[in-house]
């Protein structure tokens, strides 16, 4: 009954990339508050940081049943995270051709850490679902400052690795000629390079399918360089057809991704059974890893194994772990220095 639905409260950061953190985290958002969502519950709040007050007016022409407010600057950033059950942090910068993701981490680092500060402070016990880049970064940078404010909870904070999935699933479903929705591939490690480790000798599809080792080299290649193949690919665009000024990384798919996770965590909230996704979490064996996850009402409540690898995975995971292990120092460092 409505009277057992828990009211779920989301919010979504978006920085723009052309202003400055100083001047800008917080700033300009849209708070949407009413019914909708995930079936089951009550009522969800949706904020976003934007450019024009116009993306507020934009978001409010949906019929989601959402009411849409807006929020101005920094100061207000307490009333837009106060209450939240669910906050979605895309903000920052966005990679240019020739950038890794890495390169993100002077700008980005910042705005995560002045906005985890924000929920720490005013929705400690929301669970976080973070996209910022470089996230393999950003996720330790998170866990440090609600560290620092004794906040932590492990199962709370999550990365979002979301997009490999989709990547990978679409790209798998293409050389089986499957509909991707057919597909599962887990993709574990991290959000970048060589520590997005798609799993593809545990690829869920039926009947069971195996590739061969030219299939699973392109495969892995491709995924784990699906971002860049859209940033450089938007180079492209504006060399040749005169596209928007400012075209960078993925947006639509992220955007895809980004939803589809906060889905799962919603699902999870509510209490439905059987919520599995792939996570960067800091319960896992190394500080960080994205494993395949189980969401529940408090999060990332139980972290599942690798399970068996490939000659091939095996070594890439270790590569993934490498790197991996310097991302996340270099993140903790950021906030501990
Ligand atoms: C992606 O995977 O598309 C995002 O992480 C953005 C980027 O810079 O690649």
């Amino acid at each position: 009954s409505e009277a057992n639905h828990r009211i779920a409260r989301i919010s979504a950061h978006l920085c723009p990339p052309n202003l400055q953190m100083e001047e800008n985290c917080g700033l300009r958002q849209a708070n949407c508050r009413g019914k909708g969502g995930a079936p089951g519950f009550k009522s969800f709040t949706f904020m976003m940081l934007s450019t024009p007050p116009g993306v507020t007016a934009d978001i409010s022409h949906m019929d989601t049943g959402a009411v849409v407010r807006g929020f101005l600057g920094q100061p207000q950033l307490e009333s837009a995270l106060t209450g939240m059950d669910l906050v979605i942090i895309p903000a920052g910068v966005p990679r240019k051709p020739g950038m890794t993701r890495d390169d993100l981490f002077k700008i980005n680092a910042g705005i995560v850490r002045t906005l985890c500060e924000g929920i720490a402070k005013s929705c400690p016990n929301a669970i976080v679902n973070l996209i910022s880049n470089p996230v393999n970064s950003t996720v330790p940078i998170a866990a440090e400052v609600f560290k620092k404010a004794g906040t932590y909870d492990p199962k709370r904070l999550l990365g979002v690795t979301m997009l490999d999935v989709v990547r990978a699933n679409t790209f798998v479903a293409e050389v089986l000629g499957l509909d991707p929705r057919e597909v599962d591939v887990p993709v574990v490690g991290g959000h970048s390079g060589v520590t997005i480790l798609p799993l593809l000798s545990q690829v869920l599809v039926k009947p069971p399918c195996s590739f061969t080792a030219q299939e699973n080299e392109y495969l892995t290649h491709r995924i784990q360089n699906g971002g860049t193949e859209v940033v450089e690919l938007s180079k492209e665009c504006l060399c040749h057809l005169q596209a928007k000024a400012g075209a960078g990384s993925a947006t639509l798919s992220m955007a895809y991704a980004a939803v589809k996770f906060a889905d799962a965590c919603l699902r999870g909230l509510r209490g439905d059974a059987g919520v599995v996704e792939c996570s960067f979490v800091g319960i896992s064996e190394l500080p960080f890893f994205a494993s395949k996850v189980r969401l529940g009402r408090t999060g990332a409540e139980e972290v599942f194994q690798l399970g068996p690898l490939n000659e091939y995975e095996r070594i890439g995971l270790e590569k993934a772990k490498t790197e991996l292990a310097g991302s996340i120092q270099k993140g903790i460092s950021f906030i501990k220095k």
